[in-house]
């Protein structure tokens, strides 16, 4: 099939790339006249493990082209995707849809033959109708159907979760055409096990926002019991194996840490609420959840701060900076919470991060970022370990620092405190007994 993904950002270029790599032809378009130039070159601007080695194989074999003539793309495309950003808009809160509106009218002024428009972007429910008008002013209605197919791939682990999904989720208003299409294209994926769910469009839309909704839900709720562990001398881990271990509940996303963050989850819950409350709608739930992980920045900076006891020139070293491990991401991360909090302590903050220095932290006078584990941890009076690279699983302290009085704060529970007791080393997590 010939097909093209508007947007080469983090859903456009994944799905693009892996649709090529099923045998497809992929219009890879972009406005960004210097981003298909790299990407031409095979340099991706995003970490995703696995990803250049796939641009590169299908860009020699000709199944994907990078460009930035959308006009041509479209006219030579039987599905059009449209993947372009949809981040919060001025009112902290919404979706700003104006590139979907947008791409869309250019596709409207490109629609040579029938054409399936299907949307990726995360957008609120209904804006797939507003697509389909917008694409009416010019257009037969015979000539295209506007289908919502939401993307559900985690950063750092988008290759494996586009290729064993563990649903497609197709939106239709026309079920009987499009879902032929849409299940043809999808059949490798099929095959092996992905359950192919059609729905109605606005069904579609709603049930990406509640994917996410009810995963931050599940997340601030083992947070939240966390909290309770640790005042109780309980082991969270004993509460998430528990819990989880009930297939009603599941095992997954029960993992206590710093907050939720990413490009997802904070921007798409509130999103969500907004829809709500435009149709009357209070979730409540939802909101109460925003409101407890947006606060849990402060209660882990009130642990670091009892922890140190003088904070004033401690020397605090964040081992990851990242939202989460295998992603070179820093959006809504809880690093860039507390570290400012920290600072306005006193505090001297530096950091190893796998994937390099962070710009955004420059801006911040005086945050060190040092190339490896060792100089950090030698640096420091207290390792804050942030972010559950595999790289900081297995660290000998002890041997690293050769014996120098250390503190760790492990915010993702990697270490367990028994491998900690009778050493010089004091050793803090969280969801477990924190005794000062
Ligand atoms: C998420 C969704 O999982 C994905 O389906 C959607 O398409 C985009 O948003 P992503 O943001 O890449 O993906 O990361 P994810 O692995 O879901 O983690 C999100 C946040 O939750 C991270 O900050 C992570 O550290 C945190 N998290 C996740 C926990 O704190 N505990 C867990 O058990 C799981």
């Amino acid at each position: 099939m010939n097909i093209c993904f508007v947007g080469t950002g983090y859903v456009g270029l994944v799905s693009g790339v892996l649709f090529s790599d099923l045998g497809n032809t992929v219009y890879c378009v972009d406005n960004n006249s210097e981003k298909i130039s790299k990407l031409k070159q095979g340099i991706v601007p995003i970490y995703e493990p696995g990803l250049e080695e796939l641009v590169k194989k299908n860009y020699n074999a000709g199944r994907i082209i990078f460009t930035s003539n959308l006009s041509e793309a479209v006219r030579k495309s039987d599905i059009v995707f449209i993947a372009v950003g949809t981040p919060t808009s001025k009112d902290g809160l919404s979706a700003d849809l104006h590139g979907v509106y947008e791409v869309a009218k250019s596709i409207s002024n490109n629609l040579n033959s029938y054409k399936l428009i299907v949307t990726k972007s995360t957008v609120p429910l209904g804006t797939g109708d507003e697509v389909e008008k917008i694409l009416l002013r010019k257009n037969k209605s015979n000539m295209f159907d506007v289908v919502s197919n939401p993307e559900f791939l985690r950063e750092g682990e988008a290759i494996r979760d586009f290729k064993y999904p563990d649903r497609i989720i197709i939106g239709t208003n026309n079920s009987k055409k499009v879902s032929s299409v849409m299940e043809a294209l999808y059949q490798p994926i099929i095959k092996k096990g992905g359950k192919f769910i059609v729905v109605q469009r606005r069904a579609a839309e709603l049930i990406k926002y509640a994917s996410n909704a009810f995963l931050a839900t599940k997340i601030t709720f083992i947070n939240e019991l966390a909290n309770l562990c640790e005042k109780t001398g309980i082991n969270i881990e004993d509460i998430s194996l528990g819990i989880g271990t009930d297939a009603r509940i599941g095992s997954r996303f029960l993992r206590a840490g710093p907050a939720y963050g990413g490009s997802c989850f904070p921007k798409d819950t509130k999103a969500l609420t907004k829809t709500a409350s435009k149709f009357d709608v209070s979730l409540n739930l939802v909101n109460s959840v925003i409101k407890s992980n947006e606060s849990r920045s402060d209660l882990i900076t009130s642990k670091i701060l009892k922890i140190l006891k003088k904070p004033k020139n401690k020397k605090i070293g964040f081992l990851g900076v990242t939202f989460k491990a295998n992603t070179d991401d820093m959006r809504d991360s809880s690093s860039l919470k507390i570290i400012p909090k920290l600072i306005k302590k006193g505090c001297l903050i530096s950091y190893y991060e796998p994937t390099g220095n962070k710009k955004i932290l420059d801006k911040y006078k005086g945050v060190k970022n040092f190339s490896n584990i060792k100089d950090l941890a030698n640096y420091s009076d207290l390792l804050i370990i942030h972010t559950e690279w595999d790289e900081f699983k297995s660290i000998n302290f002890e041997k690293l620092t050769q014996n120098k009085k250390l503190q760790i704060f492990d915010l993702r529970n990697l270490y367990q405190p028994d491998a900690f007791l009778n050493k010089k080393i004091k050793y803090y997590s969280i969801g477990r007994p924190f005794n000062v």
